[in-house]
């Protein structure tokens, strides 16, 4: 008796018609919409006349992020190796304005990752472009492809350098300013890699695996400062990467690899590093299904991967012999 008079109560109060789910479903759809509007508000207002630095700006992913940047109105310190190379792309960014915006000319910082002196002196010119920095975005790096058997100890320092040591150099140089003043974002581009080892890149593997738990480590502790810290870990990416990336003996690789030569456009990606970091997203893998269920299969089978990755080398080198 009850039973049947809760029901009824409960059927009269709701109305489950289009004419009483209508209401329902705009005003959810408003609050999203209201929610993303909001959302795109606040990551335009944390990037426009932000002093953003970026590593490795004369290519691939840097290339593409300081273009995006640099049109979301960001304040740019390009950094590479090559001034030519990034004098030519502050030419192409001063190309782009469209007077509708405000943008600002890029500065340009030369410095090499491997060198810890270099890399001391470039930040300290860094902080004199503006002052100080409000995004350090450490992008640059180099691949390598080669067994371990036949790589030299050099050729894993030099990566580790480049991928590792580099950006956490910087990175100390560049956060007692930003722990002075209460606030900056840390952004790395890692790799899936850095999540994940696959067999005949050892060298490249871990180095982002040290950047991944570099970086997971300064999040904590800048946290109680203000800071906010991203490590961002893509899947191929149609870049110069394999082509510059180096072998066991230390030559240059010179092969676009059919991975990054089906790899996502670096416009994409990039545009999605922008959003991740308006978003202050602390950890991003930005990949297809296939390496986030590979990423998911190391921790919860592990040695369903290791088999997985054992059978991979063993064609591998077969493939090689060939
Ligand atoms: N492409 C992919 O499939 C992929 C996938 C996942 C993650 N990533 C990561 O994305 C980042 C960007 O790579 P990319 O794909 O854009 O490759 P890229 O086109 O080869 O660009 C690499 C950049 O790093 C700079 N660089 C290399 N060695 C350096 C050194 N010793 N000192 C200073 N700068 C140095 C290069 O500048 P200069 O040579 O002009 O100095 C270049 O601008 C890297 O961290 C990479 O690991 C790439």
């Amino acid at each position: 008796m009850l039973v049947h008079q809760f029901r009824s109560a409960v059927s009269k109060k709701m109305d489950y018609s289009v004419g009483g789910l209508l209401p329902v479903l705009l005003g959810s759809i408003g609050v999203l919409a209201l929610y993303q509007l909001l959302q795109r508000v606040r990551q335009r207002t944390y990037i426009q006349d932000a002093v953003v630095v970026i590593t490795g700006a004369s290519s691939g992913l840097g290339r593409e992020c300081a273009k995006v940047f640099h049109a979301a109105g960001a304040r740019l310190v390009l950094c590479g190796r090559d001034r030519e190379r990034l004098l030519e792309l502050a030419r192409e960014l001063k190309g782009m304005a469209d007077g509708r915006k405000k943008v600002h000319a890029p500065s340009i910082v030369t410095f090499d990752l491997s060198d810890m002196e270099m890399v001391a002196s470039g930040a300290e010119e860094i902080l004199k472009c503006y002052g100080h920095v409000d995004i350090l975005l450490n992008n640059a790096g180099i691949s390598y492809r080669g067994a371990i058997l036949e790589t030299s100890v050099q050729v894993d320092q030099e990566v580790m350098n480049v991928n590792y040591f580099g950006p956490v150099a910087l990175t100390k140089a560049l956060l007692p300013a930003m722990v002075q003043r209460k606030s900056g974002h840390i952004v790395v581009v890692s790799s899936v890699q850095g999540r994940i080892a696959i067999p005949f890149r050892s060298a490249y593997a871990a180095s982002k695996h040290a950047t991944q738990a570099f970086f997971d480590c300064l999040r904590a502790e800048v946290a109680q400062f203000g800071l906010e810290v991203s490590v961002i870990s893509p899947g191929y990416i149609r870049t110069n990467l394999s082509l510059n990336a180096v072998t066991g003996d230390g030559s240059k690789y010179g092969v676009v690899d059919k991975n990054t030569a089906e790899g996502r456009d670096p416009t994409e990606v990039a545009k999605a590093v922008l959003t991740a970091v308006g978003r202050r997203k602390k950890d991003l893998l930005l990949a297809g299904l296939l390496p986030v269920l590979a990423v998911y299969l190391r921790t919860l089978a592990p040695n369903v991967f290791f088999m997985m990755m054992a059978s991979r080398a063993r064609k591998g080198q077969k493939h090689k012999e060939n």
